[in-house]
């Protein structure tokens, strides 16, 4: 009998032991992974697109002072939280107050959300690698291609649960051992490779039908250019609620994934330092990915080949591919993979925010919330896979667009929720636990936080009007 409880008794002890061991290694392994989060598909079908669209280098201009000003105030009451609470997004907002918990929750649903087509999207850049690899270059650039690959019933749904079985693989093997140990030799390969793609792009030239030549210079050219023509005023609110939501996706706050991350940062690391590292990172990658994406692609089909979202990474690129020749199969390989790893650390980090919450609501242990995790995820991803398929349906969408099953989880989820949680933790922050809560936690070891007052300014005035503005825009309530 006693021995039974014993074990029992050791059992548990071993698993709070093992919670509470959780943590990163040191500054450099946080930020790296937090960087993994951050670099996503966002970096590298969404950012060149807007860049294209919304006046170069002017987009430009106004993405990095949001980035030094909202993006900042976020990522920074993000982690800050995390680290003071030591808790995920549904026990942190408890431990702050108790009656916010509903915000924790809703924080909380915006990955389960996400995870349930993210290694969909995953599976589709892993089938393209492997096209790469096996040398099917012509292939992947017709017409077509990629229409009839996500609406076959069995191949995207293969690749879905790869991926998604490798992502819980990885958050199965922990904090140190898994997630950080895979984001620090992931995010410095996928630098390296951003870096020379972009190169490559800058060298390229190529004479269309009608004789004109164009280069990759030029093309980098019209990247950087403010395109101030035509500018009004609205056509600059547009641009600037462009750049914000882009901005927020892409540092991957507002989901409560940097509130788990920031919770395994070790009590001696200089958050300022590693905020500005990940901002750095983020926004770098950002920045090369467009100006690997965009010459490329004017350099073959001129300014108007650009597109948005999957259709850019798997419609026009395969194209540009095809047409560097012998080179492009090389480069579709490299951008593949980058691919992979940027989305890999990203998936990752949306499963351990899960795993995280669902560890410290029901005082489980880390593999066996892993494994239950897995098998619903699995589920979720095969059906959101198929939902081009055999699940096919669609809907109009409140911001006018149309889309299916994929299309109204990231609906929801990252036009809706997050917009709207960012404004709810903004006033809970800035109006209820005051900014001092977020600075003195900047500040423990006796650091300065340098942006200080601006951060008081944004996080009491600013982003609260700021996300009011972009909530009410994007559901369309502000047409
Ligand atoms: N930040 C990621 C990107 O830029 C997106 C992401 C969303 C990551 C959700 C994790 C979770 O693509």
């Amino acid at each position: 009998m006693l021995y039974y409880i014993t074990i029992g008794n050791m059992d548990r002890s071993f698993r709070i032991m093992e919670k509470k061991a959780s943590s990163f290694s040191g500054q450099i392994g946080f930020v790296l992974a937090a960087a993994g989060s951050a670099v996503g598909v966002g970096n590298l079908w969404r950012f060149p697109y807007l860049a294209a669209k919304d006046g170069g280098g002017l987009f430009l201009l106004v993405y990095l002072v949001l980035v030094l000003t909202f993006g900042f105030t976020l990522l920074t009451s993000d982690i800050a939280i995390g680290r003071r609470t030591k808790q995920s997004a549904i026990r942190a907002y408890e431990t702050m107050r108790p009656k916010w918990k509903f915000l924790g929750i809703l924080t909380f649903l915006v990955p389960v959300l996400i995870m349930t087509y993210y290694a969909v999207i995953g599976g589709w850049i892993t089938k393209y690698a492997a096209v790469y690899l096996t040398g099917q270059s012509a292939a992947a650039a017709e017409d077509g291609y990629f229409t009839s690959f996500i609406t076959s019933p069995v191949s995207p749904v293969v690749f879905a649960l790869l991926f998604m079985g490798v992502t819980a693989f990885i958050v199965y093997n922990g904090v140190e051992g898994g997630i950080e140990r895979v984001s620090r030799y992931m995010m410095p390969i996928l630098l390296v490779l951003v870096v020379v793609i972009a190169g490559y792009a800058l060298t390229l030239r190529h004479e269309d039908a009608s004789g004109q030549m164009r280069t990759g210079l030029e093309g980098l050219r019209y990247y950087l250019t403010p395109h101030m023509e035509g500018l009004t005023v609205s056509r600059f609110l547009q641009i600037l609620l462009d750049a914000m939501s882009q901005l927020f996706f892409s540092l991957s706050v507002s989901m409560g994934i940097m509130i788990t991350y920031g919770s395994y940062v070790k009590p001696d690391v200089d958050l300022n330092k590693a905020v500005n590292q990940i901002e750095i990172f983020d926004t770098g990658v950002a920045l090369l990915a467009g100006a690997m994406i965009i010459p490329a692609v004017y350099v073959f089909s001129g300014t108007e080949g650009m597109s948005a979202g999957p259709s850019l990474m798997f419609v026009s690129l395969p194209k540009v591919f095809n047409a560097m020749g012998k080179a492009g199969m090389f480069v579709g390989i490299l951008f593949f993979v980058t691919a992979i790893f940027a989305t890999l650390t990203s998936c990752i980090s949306v499963l351990e925010s899960i795993t995280a919450n669902c560890m410290e609501i029901f005082h489980s242990g880390r593999k066996k919330t892993v494994l239950v995790l897995a098998v619903i995820y699995l589920a979720a991803s095969a059906i959101i896979a198929l939902g081009y398929s055999i699940f096919y349906f669609e809907v109009q969408l409140p911001n006018g667009s149309v889309g299916q099953l994929l299309d109204i989880m990231d609906y929801v989820s990252n036009s809706v929720m997050m917009p709207f949680i960012a404004l709810l933790s903004t006033i809970l922050i800035g109006w209820v636990m005051t900014p001092d809560y977020v600075i003195d936690e900047m500040q423990r070891n006796g650091e300065t936080f340098r942006r200080k007052k601006l951060y008081r300014v944004m996080i009491r005035y600013v982003a609260p009007v700021m996300m009011l503005v972009l909530f009410l825009q994007s559901t369309g309530i502000l047409a």
